[in-house]
């Protein structure tokens, strides 16, 4: 079941940079990287980082505490420590808003 929730203005994101956002008490990130917005969970799976702190190459998400990286759009790991996958968000963008479907 699709339940997409308003979660931010895409005026409001960065080319290459990450930013927080937490429907219903959820910690998530959105990313914009060449013009398409990615959504994550937050907190790295390797210890208590946040991604939005950390460094978007291409479509990496560098983690800020041991440079694991993660793939934004698949979710996996792609560089230790970082071994488990985060959770990756549906998104969409519409009307200049950005929707997360948190089914
Ligand atoms: Fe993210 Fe260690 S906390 S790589």
């Amino acid at each position: 079941m699709s339940n997409w929730t308003d979660v931010a203005a895409e005026a409001d994101l960065f080319e290459g940079a990450g930013i927080p956002v937490s429907p219903g008490g959820r910690d998530i990130a959105l990313f914009a990287v060449d013009g398409e917005v990615f959504a994550t969970d937050n907190l790295c799976t390797h210890g208590n980082a946040r991604l939005c702190d950390g460094f978007v190459e291409g479509h990496e998400i560098e983690c800020p505490f041991h440079q694991g990286r993660f793939d934004l759009r698949t979710g996996d790991a792609t560089l230790a420590p970082c071994t488990q996958p985060i959770k990756v968000w549906p998104v969409k963008v519409e009307g200049g808003r950005v929707l997360l479907d948190l089914g």
